[in-house]
Order: structure tokens, then sequence, then C-alpha cells
């Protein structure tokens, strides 16, 4: 027996030795600083040893549990060791959180000047486990690796929906993995409280449990809460053992526990429990605390207490974001207050509430993290901003000295779409695939050397309104994290998406090993088309989720196939253009993309807004929008769908007297965020500029009660007619139109 077995490992270990040296066996994410690959393999086997020193022991023990759990060999080749060595005079090289791992077939050596950088440095070594079909071999590699920057973190929200300490630990798990350092804990919103306050019993008898348990369909009905136990109760909140649980198995993996109590908005679960907390003392739906009174920092205070010894974290987030303020408006005590202290806008109550709980933090050596909002009104000193609307947030608060987490809005929500909405479950809205992930540089250009220190960190976040079940948020944050991970962990001039694209490859079992329910990559082709205006022509490229695949395409308006054109370059279209492609897989054609490169006579061309132009949130790329020749993406946000919110009256001046056969002009709807087709677009011609005809009015055919994202084209045939001028009137329905180009030719 014993002699068969040596045999099969010696087969396989030639096996290995050949395919483990590929580039994908070395394929970690984020990218470390420095990567050697050294030749051969460490053997695991179940009879290697582990010598860390005493303060490391946990974690050692946590490591060996995790390092010998793939590995099956019990040969007597697998008796190597692995040392984890802290020593602080490693603080000048390694920094905080850095880390040197070296791998050779002997042994195994993971120094750090800090517990956390040891940490990362063995979980690198477990991600290098993971990412091997055999996970009994390490490819020996000699790695120095630190961070760019000193937070990282993700975002959750158990408000909207529960998830149990079950699913909350795996998630830990995975963010130590990729190197996270911080686990933001989104406890309390309108629509559950989520953490047992010992002294206001009503937060989770009665504040967790609510009469629906789709976030969506509750605001469908009365928004009731219901009892604890109630055969309709939907919901759930963590006992503070049960909390002390999740900090302490996240600290062991190298993560801080960020816990975050909304204040002084997103209250409506408090109010409904304690109204005598909001401006009018009735259980009338507002989502704010009555900010003069004393009894609502009474509350406050006695929460944060139980909390602040529930979470060792240094910062603690109060949430502010959102405050509508209207009842502060109507409230008799609290526009008293405003005259006591002198304040001319309502948005100083805002500053006044934020800066009382600051106080009551630093009084207790924590310092206060608040969404960008706490800006409104003043920043209370040592404040901490969360970057969301955008980054001017952290812009400003940079500039103003004080320290900011990015998380904007359009990179780090991972609550909107990944991919074409129209083959996705229901979200938010947004579109945010991994590629745009990836692209965000948390630094802003604006801000100066010293400025910048100010930010620390990247996060993103997981808003649950539409995600009810734990499959469902691993579909919406995996791939997504891992590219996240790198933009917080590498240095940005290391950081090259097809590069990460690629590792990303290795990671997929990895991810399947621990049975994330990730998005997988679709096979659906994007065609871009980019203007040479000097050349009047397009430059096209493809893209696509999957990493290098094979496409072949045709120009003539058939279907490809293998016979077709192999793409490998961008290429060149003239006038207009019929492009489909489509990616093949083991010789089988995947969905078909077309896409109509249209070169045509009203590009770069002026045109002139009458009604007053574009809004100012949307403006796209100005005047130039319309007549740019770039076709706007699957979101209003990519800065080529112009948003109007009055109708609109455009000019575009040809030049010259010109024959003109046809127009077309695309608008999206997407009913969510309020964006609609408009009622109805008229085209009119002229010669001089002065006397215009009306050649006709298309009415819109769409639904604005379909909430799917659509596009309507509305095209004109023109019949030859001959004009220098022509006028577009679009008649607005309702809330934002947008629109990404005017077509003429
Ligand atoms: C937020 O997304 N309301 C911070
Ligand atoms: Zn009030």
């Amino acid at each position: 027996m014993k002699k068969i077995s040596l045999f099969l490992f010696a087969a396989l270990f030639t096996t290995i030795s050949v395919t483990a040296q590929s580039e994908s066996s070395y394929s970690l994410i984020p990218k470390p600083t420095s990567l050697e690959k050294l030749d051969g393999h460490f053997n695991i086997g179940t009879h290697i040893k582990i010598n860390a020193p005493e303060d490391f022991r946990k974690e050692a023990d946590l490591f060996k549990k995790k390092f010998l759990f793939g590995a099956e060999d019990e040969s007597e080749n697998s008796s190597g060791s692995v040392h984890f060595i802290i020593d602080h005079q490693k603080e000048q090289t390694l920094g905080a959180e850095g880390y040197h791992l070296k791998v050779t077939p002997q042994n195994i050596k993971i120094v750090a000047a800090h517990k956390e950088g040891a940490i990362h440095g063995m979980f690198s070594l477990i991600q290098l486990q993971q990412i091997q079909k055999n996970q009994s071999f390490i490819p020996a590699v000699n790695i120095i690796d630190t961070p760019r920057f000193s937070y990282r973190g993700m975002h959750l929200d158990v408000s909207r929906h529960f998830f149990p300490v079950s699913f909350l630990k795996k998630y830990i798990d995975m963010l130590a993995l990729y190197k996270f350092n911080t686990f933001h804990w989104h406890l309390t919103d309108a629509q559950g409280w989520r953490l047992e306050i010992k002294k206001y019993p009503k937060l989770t008898q009665i504040a967790a449990w609510r009469s629906n348990g789709h976030k969506l369909n509750w605001h469908l009905g009365e928004e009731q809460f219901l009892h604890e136990g109630d055969p309709n109760a939907y919901g759930g909140y963590y006992t503070q053992k049960e909390a002390r649980e999740v900090v302490a198995y996240a600290a062991k993996r190298g993560i801080t526990v960020i816990p975050e109590i909304e204040f002084p908005a997103h209250s409506e679960e408090v109010l409904d429990v304690y109204p005598e907390l909001g401006c009018s003392g009735e259980r009338d739906g507002t989502s704010e605390f009555c900010v003069c009174k004393d009894a609502t920092y009474t509350f406050m205070k006695n929460v944060l207490k139980e909390v602040m010894d529930i979470f060792p974290s240094r910062y603690i987030h109060i949430g502010g974001d959102e405050a509508p303020m209207d009842s502060w408006k109507d409230c008799k005590d609290c526009q008293a207050l405003m005259k006591r202290k002198g304040f001319t806008k309502v948005e100083q109550l805002q500053s006044y509430a934020i800066k009382r709980l600051n106080k009551f933090l630093v009084s207790h050596e924590r310092k206060l993290i608040g969404w960008d909002e706490i800006l409104k009104g003043g920043l209370p000193k040592g404040a901490t901003v969360m970057s969301w609307r955008g980054v001017s947030g952290g812009i400003a608060a940079a500039e103003q000295g004080h320290d900011a987490i990015m998380t904007p809005g359009g990179y780090c929500y991972f609550d909107h779409y990944q991919s074409d909405p129209n083959t996705q479950p229901k979200a938010i809205g947004g579109y945010i695939p991994l590629w745009k992930v990836y692209s965000y540089n948390p630094v802003p250009e604006s801000l100066n050397k010293s400025q910048a220190k100010h930010i620390l960190g990247v996060q993103a976040n997981l808003w649950t309104e539409y995600i009810p079940t734990t499959d469902h948020v691993e579909y919406m944050v995996f791939p997504r994290m891992l590219a996240l991970a790198e933009v917080g962990w590498t240095a940005q001039n290391e950081r090259k998406f097809k590069d990460f694209h690629r590792r990303l490859q290795s990671q997929y079992l990895l991810l399947q090993r621990h049975h994330i329910n990730y998005y997988r990559p679709s096979y659906r082709l994007h065609v871009k088309a980019v203007p040479d205006y000097k050349n009047k022509r397009f430059k096209i490229s493809f893209r696509s989720e999957q990493y290098n695949p094979t496409i072949y395409y045709t120009l003539d308006g058939t279907t490809p196939d293998t016979s077709d054109y192999k793409y490998s370059n961008p290429f060149y279209t003239e006038g207009q253009t019929t492009i489909k492609a489509a990616i093949f897989k083991d010789g089988e054609r995947k969905k078909v993309a077309t896409y109509n490169a249209d070169y045509h006579k009203a590009i770069g061309k002026k045109v002139r807004y009458l009604n007053g132009g574009w809004s100012s949130s949307y403006p796209a790329q100005k005047a130039k929008t319309l007549t740019n020749g770039i076709t706007g993406s699957l979101t209003y946000q990519d800065k080529q769908w112009q948003g109007f919110l009055h109708d609109m009256d455009v000019v575009i001046d040809m030049g010259a007297e010109t024959t003109l056969h046809q127009l077309s002009m695309r608008f999206m709807q997407l009913i969510g965020p309020g964006v609609y087709i408009p009622d109805a677009v008229s085209v009119y011609l002229s010669k001089d500029g002065e006397n215009y005809h009306q050649f006709k009015k298309i009415q819109n055919d769409v639904s604005p009660q379909d909430d799917r994202l659509l596009f309507k084209n509305f095209k004109f045939n023109l019949n030859g007619e001959r004009a220098r001028y022509i006028r577009v009137k679009v008649k607005k329905q309702n809330g934002f139109m947008f629109s990404d180009e005017i077509k003429v030719n």
C-alpha cells in the first residue's frame, strides 16, 4: 500500500511542478507590492510545524485550521515548518500592516512589524493555497507587501434585511482573505433596529420586527412594527453577546468592526417605539429626532455607552445622512433653539446635534464618523467624513484638514447594477460594473499632497433594500469586492485592469470553494465606438466581462461565424456600418451584439440651446454632448447622457445647406430615479435660421409605468430636404429626461 501511494505522490508532484509555475499560480488579489517567483513548492501536510510568538497563538491556531483544511497529503515529505515572526524593528520597512512572506520548499516564513501585518501575510498564504488546483502545494515565492491606504472597508446594511451571525462570519472571512481591515456594520435604520440595547428594550422587542419580510412590500403596506414572536413578524436583532462574538471573530482576522447608529434621521423605527423623542411627540412616521430636546441626547448617549462597551473600535459612525429637517422647521422648540443660538439656517441645527454627540464620543476617547452631510452647517472638531454623494464631501473635508473615507456613489455602491439591468435581479439603479469599481482612484486630483494625506482610504457600501437574502448579498458583492480590495491596497501606478482581470480568473476557484454565490461574467459583448474626428471615422473595440474571449465579427449585417473576421485589435469604420459580433466558446456562438456605427453628418456641428439648456446636475459634455458621436451607455451617470428638467429646444447648425435624409434622437427611461421618455419630439427645418417650418412631430408610445430600463429612438424621415438649421423641440413628461445624441444623415 505504502509503495503505491508514494508512487502516486511522486507522479502528482511531477505534474504539479510543471503547471504550478504558470502565472496563474501566483494570481493574488490584491496585487502585492513585490512578488518574486522562486523554484519549487512547499508541500503541505498534516506533519507541518507552526511556530508563532505567544501573542500570535490564537491567530496561528486559526491559520493551522484553515491551512491544513485543503491539504490531504500525509506522506513524510510534508514535514516543513511555518514561522510567524513579529519584529517591531521592521516598522521602518513594513509599516503597520505590511509583511514579508517567503515560501521555499523547506519552510515558510512570515515576518511583520505588527500582528496586523502578520495576519495579512497569513491570508496571502491561505489565498495562495486556495487558488491552487491542488491545495497541498504552495508555489515557492518571495513577497514583500504593504498597503496604499490604512482604511479598507466593506459596509453591510442589516436593517433593510436581516442577516444572521453565521453569514456575517462568512462575510468577514472573505474580507480577511482580500485584506480589508474594516467592517462597517449599518445596524439601525427605518426598517429595523438590530442591536440589543438593554436600557431600551422596545428597540428589539418591537422596532426590530416589521410586518412584511421584503422591505419593498413593507413600504407598500402600513409600515407596522409587530412584537417579537408575532406569527407575521419579520426581522431580528443581534444580542450584545452575539455582537461581541462578531467583534472578536473579526479582530482575530485583522478586522475592526465599526458600528453605525443612525442619527439624527433614518430613525423612523426608534420614533415608532419612543415617539416622545420626535418633534411632535406622536407616532407620525417622521424620520428625525427632535434635536432640541435633552431627552434625545440622553437616549443617544445611553445607546452609545452600550455600543462603546461592545465595540472597541476607535471610530463610531453616527450616520448623519439625508435628514429632511422638515420637522425641525415646524417645531416650536427647535425654532426657539435656533433663535437662542442665533442660527439662520435649519442646517445649523443638524450641525449642532452632531457636535453634541461628537463631544460625547471625544470625552470617551472615540472618534466620530458621519456621512458627508455632517459637513452641513460646519464639521465638529476631529470628525471623519464618509464621502458618498460623489467625491466633493471628501474633498471639502480634506481641504478643511479633516480625514475622509471615500465611498462615492458612482464607484462604491454595490447595490447598483453590475451588468445590463435588463438581465439582472431588480436593483436600486445605477450601473457599476467590475471595471468601473477598479477604475476608481480614491485620491481626488484636486488635492495637494498634504490634503491628500487626509484620504484615509476607501469603502464599498451594500444597502439592502432590494437584497433580501444572503445569496443575493454575495451576488452583489462578488467579484466587485475583489476590485475594491486592489483599489484600497495596491499602489495606483501598479494597477492595470487587464492584469487584475487575468488574476481574477484564478480567484473563481477560491470563490467556488467558499460556496460564494458570485455574479458570473456574462458572454454579452459591448461594442465601443470612439470617434476619430480628424479622419471622420470610428475606432471600434469590444469589451466583455470574459477574459480574453475569442470574438468573430462581420461588417455586412450577417451573423458572425468562425470563418468571419477574428478580432484581435481595434479597427476603423466609416459612414454607416452595421457591426455584428459574438464570443465563441468551444466553437459555440454566444449572444450576437449588433451595433450601428454611424459617422453621421451632425458630428462636430454646433448646437444652440434655446430654452435654458441642460440641468446643472447632468451636463454630460455640455454643448458638445448631442453631436459628439458618442452614444451613452446603460447609465445616465456616464457623462454622455445629458439631463433636462424642462422642455428642450435646440438648434443644430449644419454649417451649410445640406441634403437631409434622416434624423434620430434617443432617450432613456428608468422610472425608479424619475427618468422618463419625453411626451413628444418635433423637428423643424430652416435654410436661414429665421424661418422654420415644422417637419414632423412624433408622440411617445412607451408607457410611463414600465419600470424597466428602456431606450426609445425617435426617428424622422427627412425626405432629402435641403436645410442648414435643424431645430428639435422636445416636450418633457415627468421628472428628468436624458438624451445622448442627435444623429443626422
Ligand atoms: C447613504 O447612502 N444614504 C449614505
Ligand atoms: Zn423639535
